[in-house]
Protein backbone atom coordinates (compact mmCIF):
# COMPACT_ATOMS: atom_id res chain seq x y z
CA UNK A 1 0.00 0.00 0.00
CA UNK A 2 1.72 3.11 -1.01
CA UNK A 3 1.20 6.82 0.99
CA UNK A 4 -1.55 8.73 1.22
CA UNK A 5 -1.71 11.56 -2.02
CA UNK A 6 -3.97 13.65 -0.58
CA UNK A 7 -3.10 16.85 1.17
CA UNK A 8 -5.03 18.34 3.44
CA UNK A 9 -3.22 20.71 5.62
CA UNK A 10 -2.31 24.67 4.34
CA UNK A 11 -0.89 26.05 1.52
CA UNK A 12 0.93 22.60 -0.16
CA UNK A 13 0.15 22.68 -3.41
CA UNK A 14 -1.63 19.16 -4.11
CA UNK A 15 -1.24 16.52 -6.94
CA UNK A 16 -4.28 17.90 -8.93
CA UNK A 17 -5.36 21.66 -8.99
CA UNK A 18 -8.89 21.06 -9.56
CA UNK A 19 -10.33 24.04 -11.38
CA UNK A 20 -7.31 27.06 -12.09
CA UNK A 21 -6.11 25.44 -15.50
CA UNK A 22 -7.16 28.35 -17.23
CA UNK A 23 -5.76 30.43 -14.79
CA UNK A 24 -2.28 28.68 -14.49
CA UNK A 25 -2.48 28.55 -18.90
CA UNK A 26 -2.96 32.64 -18.88
CA UNK A 27 0.13 33.44 -16.01
CA UNK A 28 2.52 30.87 -17.91
CA UNK A 29 1.48 32.86 -21.02
CA UNK A 30 2.64 36.08 -19.37
CA UNK A 31 5.53 34.46 -17.85
CA UNK A 32 6.62 33.95 -21.52
CA UNK A 33 5.35 36.79 -23.06
CA UNK A 34 7.87 39.62 -24.38
CA UNK A 35 5.23 42.05 -23.91
CA UNK A 36 4.26 43.14 -20.08
CA UNK A 37 1.21 40.80 -19.72
CA UNK A 38 -1.95 42.33 -16.82
CA UNK A 39 -1.29 39.11 -14.92
CA UNK A 40 1.83 39.99 -13.77
CA UNK A 41 0.09 42.71 -11.34
CA UNK A 42 -2.39 40.15 -9.73
CA UNK A 43 -4.42 39.81 -6.10
CA UNK A 44 -5.88 36.75 -5.27
CA UNK A 45 -8.59 37.04 -2.65
CA UNK A 46 -10.89 34.04 -1.18
CA UNK A 47 -12.35 33.05 1.90
CA UNK A 48 -9.97 30.91 4.00
CA UNK A 49 -9.12 27.32 2.87
CA UNK A 50 -10.12 28.55 -1.08
CA UNK A 51 -6.70 27.65 -1.99
CA UNK A 52 -4.74 31.04 -2.45
CA UNK A 53 -1.21 30.11 -1.04
CA UNK A 54 -1.96 26.62 -3.07
CA UNK A 55 -2.12 28.42 -6.34
CA UNK A 56 0.48 30.87 -5.64
CA UNK A 57 2.94 28.46 -4.62
CA UNK A 58 2.40 26.94 -8.36
CA UNK A 59 2.23 29.80 -10.22
CA UNK A 60 5.85 30.79 -8.61
CA UNK A 61 7.16 27.39 -9.54
CA UNK A 62 5.60 28.41 -13.58
CA UNK A 63 7.48 31.51 -12.85
CA UNK A 64 10.60 29.59 -12.02
CA UNK A 65 10.47 27.36 -14.88
CA UNK A 66 10.06 30.09 -17.27
CA UNK A 67 13.36 31.79 -16.13
CA UNK A 68 11.86 33.96 -13.67
CA UNK A 69 13.05 34.41 -10.65
CA UNK A 70 10.02 34.20 -7.16
CA UNK A 71 10.90 34.83 -4.00
CA UNK A 72 7.94 34.46 -1.54
CA UNK A 73 7.04 35.94 1.32
CA UNK A 74 3.93 36.63 3.90
CA UNK A 75 2.77 40.60 5.04
CA UNK A 76 4.81 40.84 8.45
CA UNK A 77 7.17 43.09 9.57
CA UNK A 78 10.53 42.00 7.63
CA UNK A 79 9.04 40.94 4.52
CA UNK A 80 10.65 43.44 2.29
CA UNK A 81 14.18 42.30 3.90
CA UNK A 82 12.81 38.82 3.68
CA UNK A 83 12.46 39.66 -0.27
CA UNK A 84 15.78 41.02 -0.75
CA UNK A 85 17.62 38.47 1.14
CA UNK A 86 15.91 35.59 -0.69
CA UNK A 87 16.42 37.48 -4.12
CA UNK A 88 20.10 37.45 -3.63
CA UNK A 89 20.48 33.67 -2.86
CA UNK A 90 18.53 32.48 -5.46
CA UNK A 91 19.86 34.70 -7.86
CA UNK A 92 23.63 34.54 -6.72
CA UNK A 93 24.34 32.42 -9.60
CA UNK A 94 23.66 35.50 -11.76
CA UNK A 95 24.31 38.51 -9.66
CA UNK A 96 28.25 39.61 -9.47
CA UNK A 97 30.54 39.70 -6.82
CA UNK A 98 29.51 43.63 -5.83
CA UNK A 99 26.31 42.50 -4.63
CA UNK A 100 27.35 40.31 -1.83
CA UNK A 101 29.87 42.24 -1.07
CA UNK A 102 28.92 45.40 1.52
CA UNK A 103 30.88 48.47 0.83
CA UNK A 104 32.76 48.45 4.03
CA UNK A 105 34.40 45.26 3.42
CA UNK A 106 36.54 46.13 0.27
CA UNK A 107 40.05 46.26 0.71
CA UNK A 108 40.81 50.01 0.92
CA UNK A 109 43.18 52.11 3.29
CA UNK A 110 41.41 52.32 6.71
CA UNK A 111 41.04 56.42 6.74
CA UNK A 112 39.27 56.09 3.30
CA UNK A 113 36.92 52.87 4.53
CA UNK A 114 35.95 54.82 7.69
CA UNK A 115 34.22 57.54 5.29
CA UNK A 116 32.81 55.33 2.69
CA UNK A 117 30.97 53.63 5.50
CA UNK A 118 30.07 56.77 7.16
CA UNK A 119 28.20 57.30 3.75
CA UNK A 120 27.11 53.95 2.80
CA UNK A 121 23.64 54.57 4.42
CA UNK A 122 22.58 57.14 3.08
CA UNK A 123 23.05 55.73 -0.37
CA UNK A 124 21.69 52.70 -0.18
CA UNK A 125 17.90 51.87 0.54
CA UNK A 126 16.16 48.85 0.18
CA UNK A 127 14.53 50.10 -3.79
CA UNK A 128 18.64 51.27 -5.01
CA UNK A 129 19.23 47.42 -3.40
CA UNK A 130 17.36 46.11 -5.52
CA UNK A 131 17.38 48.43 -8.22
CA UNK A 132 21.05 47.26 -8.77
CA UNK A 133 19.77 43.59 -9.07
CA UNK A 134 17.08 43.95 -11.14
CA UNK A 135 20.17 46.01 -13.36
CA UNK A 136 22.21 43.11 -12.75
CA UNK A 137 19.21 40.55 -13.90
CA UNK A 138 18.35 42.55 -16.81
CA UNK A 139 21.60 41.20 -18.69
CA UNK A 140 19.96 37.76 -18.96
CA UNK A 141 16.53 38.92 -19.30
CA UNK A 142 15.76 37.31 -15.86
CA UNK A 143 12.51 39.02 -14.23
CA UNK A 144 11.92 38.77 -10.54
CA UNK A 145 8.40 37.88 -9.13
CA UNK A 146 7.28 39.00 -5.33
CA UNK A 147 5.15 37.07 -3.97
CA UNK A 148 2.81 38.14 -1.16
CA UNK A 149 0.70 35.72 0.85
CA UNK A 150 -2.10 36.93 3.59
CA UNK A 151 -2.07 40.83 2.79
CA UNK A 152 -2.45 43.15 5.47
CA UNK A 153 -3.65 46.92 4.38
CA UNK A 154 -2.36 48.13 8.06
CA UNK A 155 1.44 46.79 7.31
CA UNK A 156 3.93 49.62 6.06
CA UNK A 157 5.99 47.42 4.38
CA UNK A 158 2.88 45.99 2.63
CA UNK A 159 1.65 49.71 1.27
CA UNK A 160 5.67 50.30 0.42
CA UNK A 161 6.47 47.14 -1.35
CA UNK A 162 3.64 48.15 -3.57
CA UNK A 163 4.69 51.18 -3.99
CA UNK A 164 8.31 50.47 -4.89
CA UNK A 165 7.10 47.82 -7.47
CA UNK A 166 4.68 50.29 -9.18
CA UNK A 167 7.96 52.52 -9.52
CA UNK A 168 9.96 49.46 -11.24
CA UNK A 169 6.74 49.01 -13.43
CA UNK A 170 6.74 52.75 -14.19
CA UNK A 171 10.74 51.99 -15.31
CA UNK A 172 10.23 49.22 -17.22
CA UNK A 173 11.77 46.55 -15.45
CA UNK A 174 10.67 43.13 -15.67
CA UNK A 175 8.56 42.48 -12.42
CA UNK A 176 5.83 40.76 -11.03
CA UNK A 177 3.52 40.90 -8.07
CA UNK A 178 1.45 38.18 -6.73
CA UNK A 179 -0.55 38.92 -3.85
CA UNK A 180 -3.31 37.45 -2.25
CA UNK A 181 -5.37 37.63 1.04
CA UNK A 182 -8.84 37.63 3.02
CA UNK A 183 -11.31 39.37 0.40
CA UNK A 184 -11.88 42.27 3.59
CA UNK A 185 -7.97 42.64 3.65
CA UNK A 186 -7.53 43.09 -0.05
CA UNK A 187 -10.57 45.35 -0.20
CA UNK A 188 -8.99 47.52 2.04
CA UNK A 189 -5.53 47.49 0.94
CA UNK A 190 -6.68 48.73 -2.53
CA UNK A 191 -8.67 51.45 -1.11
CA UNK A 192 -5.21 53.00 0.55
CA UNK A 193 -4.42 56.07 -1.91
CA UNK A 194 -0.67 55.52 -1.94
CA UNK A 195 -1.57 52.40 -3.66
CA UNK A 196 -4.40 53.24 -5.67
CA UNK A 197 -2.39 51.60 -9.17
CA UNK A 198 -4.04 48.77 -7.25
CA UNK A 199 -7.35 49.25 -8.32
CA UNK A 200 -6.65 48.58 -11.65
CA UNK A 201 -4.70 45.34 -10.65
CA UNK A 202 -5.75 41.86 -12.47
CA UNK A 203 -8.37 41.00 -9.48
CA UNK A 204 -8.81 37.22 -9.32
CA UNK A 205 -11.57 36.28 -6.78
CA UNK A 206 -11.07 31.89 -5.92
CA UNK A 207 -14.90 30.92 -5.31
CA UNK A 208 -16.24 27.51 -5.30
CA UNK A 209 -15.08 25.00 -7.89
CA UNK A 210 -17.19 23.27 -10.33
CA UNK A 211 -18.54 20.04 -8.90
CA UNK A 212 -17.00 18.38 -12.12
CA UNK A 213 -13.20 19.96 -11.89
CA UNK A 214 -13.96 18.30 -8.04
CA UNK A 215 -14.92 14.90 -9.25
CA UNK A 216 -12.12 14.71 -11.64
CA UNK A 217 -9.27 16.04 -9.29
CA UNK A 218 -10.29 13.58 -6.36
CA UNK A 219 -10.85 10.57 -8.81
CA UNK A 220 -7.02 11.72 -10.29
CA UNK A 221 -5.56 12.18 -7.01
CA UNK A 222 -7.00 8.58 -5.61
CA UNK A 223 -5.42 7.06 -9.25
CA UNK A 224 -2.05 8.69 -8.05
CA UNK A 225 -2.30 6.62 -4.56
CA UNK A 226 -3.68 3.74 -6.32
CA UNK A 227 -6.97 3.67 -5.65
CA UNK A 228 -10.10 3.82 -7.97
CA UNK A 229 -13.92 5.90 -6.86
CA UNK A 230 -17.18 4.12 -6.93
CA UNK A 231 -18.78 6.63 -9.49
CA UNK A 232 -21.83 7.11 -7.32
CA UNK A 233 -19.10 7.81 -4.41
CA UNK A 234 -17.78 10.45 -6.18
CA UNK A 235 -21.04 12.15 -6.37
CA UNK A 236 -21.73 12.06 -3.01
CA UNK A 237 -18.56 13.59 -1.86
CA UNK A 238 -18.71 16.27 -4.50
CA UNK A 239 -22.12 17.23 -2.99
CA UNK A 240 -20.52 17.11 0.45
CA UNK A 241 -17.36 19.56 -0.89
CA UNK A 242 -19.34 22.07 -2.61
CA UNK A 243 -16.47 23.46 -4.44
CA UNK A 244 -14.56 24.15 -1.31
CA UNK A 245 -10.99 22.99 -1.62
CA UNK A 246 -9.65 22.49 1.53
CA UNK A 247 -12.62 19.88 2.30
CA UNK A 248 -11.89 18.13 -1.17
CA UNK A 249 -8.50 17.43 0.37
CA UNK A 250 -9.88 16.24 3.96
CA UNK A 251 -12.29 13.87 2.24
CA UNK A 252 -10.01 12.17 -0.10
CA UNK A 253 -7.95 12.55 2.35
CA UNK A 254 -10.26 10.30 5.39
CA UNK A 255 -11.82 8.34 2.06
CA UNK A 256 -8.21 7.00 0.78
CA UNK A 257 -7.95 6.24 4.52
CA UNK A 258 -11.29 4.55 4.99
CA UNK A 259 -10.73 2.36 1.55
CA UNK A 260 -9.47 -1.72 2.91
CA UNK A 261 -9.09 -2.80 -1.01
CA UNK A 262 -8.27 -0.81 -4.13
CA UNK A 263 -12.16 0.46 -4.51
CA UNK A 264 -13.39 3.47 -2.75
CA UNK A 265 -16.84 3.10 -2.22
CA UNK A 266 -20.16 5.03 -1.24
CA UNK A 267 -19.36 4.06 2.19
CA UNK A 268 -16.19 5.07 2.49
CA UNK A 269 -17.10 8.51 1.28
CA UNK A 270 -19.80 8.35 3.50
CA UNK A 271 -17.62 7.82 7.07
CA UNK A 272 -14.79 10.15 5.37
CA UNK A 273 -17.43 12.98 4.97
CA UNK A 274 -18.49 13.01 8.43
CA UNK A 275 -15.15 12.98 9.77
CA UNK A 276 -14.30 15.79 7.47
CA UNK A 277 -17.17 17.95 8.58
CA UNK A 278 -15.65 18.02 12.23
CA UNK A 279 -12.64 19.03 11.30
CA UNK A 280 -13.76 21.78 8.91
CA UNK A 281 -15.67 22.73 12.36
CA UNK A 282 -12.47 22.99 14.22
CA UNK A 283 -10.04 24.49 11.38
CA UNK A 284 -12.00 26.65 9.63
CA UNK A 285 -15.18 27.45 10.72
CA UNK A 286 -14.44 28.32 14.68
CA UNK A 287 -11.62 30.21 12.86
CA UNK A 288 -13.54 32.31 10.81
CA UNK A 289 -16.27 32.91 13.35
CA UNK A 290 -13.75 34.05 15.82
CA UNK A 291 -12.54 36.61 13.23
CA UNK A 292 -16.23 38.26 13.30
CA UNK A 293 -17.89 41.14 15.89
CA UNK A 294 -20.95 40.18 17.38
CA UNK A 295 -22.90 42.24 15.21
CA UNK A 296 -21.48 40.50 12.40
CA UNK A 297 -22.85 37.31 14.03
CA UNK A 298 -26.38 38.95 14.48
CA UNK A 299 -26.71 39.17 10.91
CA UNK A 300 -25.67 35.75 10.13
CA UNK A 301 -28.50 34.61 12.66
CA UNK A 302 -31.20 36.65 10.96
CA UNK A 303 -29.99 35.17 7.87
CA UNK A 304 -31.05 31.27 9.20
CA UNK A 305 -34.77 31.84 9.70
CA UNK A 306 -34.37 31.22 5.74
CA UNK A 307 -34.37 27.86 3.92
CA UNK A 308 -31.90 29.08 1.63
CA UNK A 309 -30.97 32.45 0.52
CA UNK A 310 -32.46 35.45 2.02
CA UNK A 311 -33.46 38.86 1.26
CA UNK A 312 -32.05 42.11 2.24
CA UNK A 313 -35.18 43.74 3.39
CA UNK A 314 -36.03 40.78 5.47
CA UNK A 315 -33.29 40.90 7.28
CA UNK A 316 -33.75 44.34 8.25
CA UNK A 317 -37.16 43.45 9.49
CA UNK A 318 -36.00 41.21 11.37
CA UNK A 319 -32.84 42.95 13.56
CA UNK A 320 -34.94 46.38 13.28
CA UNK A 321 -31.35 47.73 12.36
CA UNK A 322 -31.46 50.55 9.72
CA UNK A 323 -31.36 50.01 6.21
CA UNK A 324 -27.62 51.81 6.27
CA UNK A 325 -26.52 49.72 8.93
CA UNK A 326 -27.38 46.82 7.73
CA UNK A 327 -25.83 47.54 3.92
CA UNK A 328 -22.90 47.89 6.67
CA UNK A 329 -22.67 44.49 7.57
CA UNK A 330 -23.56 42.99 4.49
CA UNK A 331 -20.48 44.80 3.19
CA UNK A 332 -18.39 43.60 6.01
CA UNK A 333 -19.36 39.69 6.20
CA UNK A 334 -19.16 39.80 1.88
CA UNK A 335 -15.67 40.94 2.39
CA UNK A 336 -14.92 38.24 4.97
CA UNK A 337 -16.10 35.70 2.59
CA UNK A 338 -18.61 34.45 4.38
CA UNK A 339 -21.79 35.50 2.35
CA UNK A 340 -22.09 36.15 -1.33
CA UNK A 341 -24.30 38.35 -3.08
CA UNK A 342 -27.32 36.02 -4.92
CA UNK A 343 -29.25 38.53 -7.40
CA UNK A 344 -30.26 42.18 -6.25
CA UNK A 345 -31.15 42.22 -2.72
CA UNK A 346 -30.68 38.52 -1.93
CA UNK A 347 -27.60 37.70 -0.20
CA UNK A 348 -26.65 33.28 0.59
CA UNK A 349 -23.73 32.00 2.61
CA UNK A 350 -20.75 31.47 0.35
CA UNK A 351 -18.66 29.04 2.92
CA UNK A 352 -20.28 25.87 2.38
CA UNK A 353 -21.68 24.50 5.34
CA UNK A 354 -21.06 27.56 7.54
CA UNK A 355 -24.53 27.92 7.62
CA UNK A 356 -25.27 24.45 9.49
CA UNK A 357 -22.44 25.25 11.39
CA UNK A 358 -23.82 28.00 12.89
CA UNK A 359 -27.26 26.91 13.58
CA UNK A 360 -25.75 23.75 15.72
CA UNK A 361 -23.54 26.21 17.78
CA UNK A 362 -26.56 27.91 18.50
CA UNK A 363 -28.65 25.33 19.74
CA UNK A 364 -25.84 24.26 21.76
CA UNK A 365 -25.51 27.59 23.47
CA UNK A 366 -29.76 27.41 23.60
CA UNK A 367 -30.22 30.47 21.53
N1 LIG B 1 -7.41 23.97 -6.63
C1 LIG B 1 -7.25 23.06 -5.67
N2 LIG B 1 -7.62 21.77 -5.86
C2 LIG B 1 -7.47 20.86 -4.89
N3 LIG B 1 -6.95 21.13 -3.68
C3 LIG B 1 -6.56 22.38 -3.43
C4 LIG B 1 -6.68 23.41 -4.40
N4 LIG B 1 -6.22 24.57 -3.87
C5 LIG B 1 -5.82 24.27 -2.63
N5 LIG B 1 -6.01 22.98 -2.33
C6 LIG B 1 -5.77 22.33 -1.03
O1 LIG B 1 -6.66 22.98 -0.11
C7 LIG B 1 -6.02 23.26 1.14
C8 LIG B 1 -6.08 24.75 1.45
O2 LIG B 1 -5.34 25.47 0.49
P1 LIG B 1 -4.55 26.82 0.84
O3 LIG B 1 -3.79 26.66 2.10
O4 LIG B 1 -3.83 27.22 -0.36
O5 LIG B 1 -5.80 27.82 1.11
P2 LIG B 1 -5.74 29.36 1.48
O6 LIG B 1 -6.78 30.03 0.66
O7 LIG B 1 -4.36 29.86 1.38
O8 LIG B 1 -6.22 29.35 3.00
P3 LIG B 1 -5.89 30.42 4.18
O9 LIG B 1 -6.72 31.64 3.90
O10 LIG B 1 -6.34 29.73 5.43
O11 LIG B 1 -4.43 30.69 4.13
C9 LIG B 1 -4.61 22.70 1.01
O12 LIG B 1 -4.65 21.46 1.64
C10 LIG B 1 -4.36 22.54 -0.48
O13 LIG B 1 -3.53 21.43 -0.72
MG1 LIG C 1 -3.07 30.70 2.75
Amino acid sequence: MGENPFTPSFGEVPLHLAGRAETIRLFQRAFDSGNRRPELTTIFSGARGTGKTALMAYLADCADRSGWIAVRTTALPGMMEDIEIQLRRKAAHLLGDQAKVSIGSIGIPDLLSVEVRQTAPASSNWRSRMEDMLDQLSASDTGVVMVVDEVDPSLDEMVQTAAVYQQFVVDKRKVALLMAGLPHNVSSLITNKTVSFLRRANQIHLGPIDDFEIERALSRTMADGHRSVDPRGLSVAADAIAGFPYMLQLVGYHAWEEASGEVVGIEGFQNAIEISRREMNSRVFAATLAELSASDVLFLRAMLVDEGDSAIADVCERLQWSSSQVAQYRRRLMDAGVIGRRARGVVGFELPFFREYLQERFEDEGL
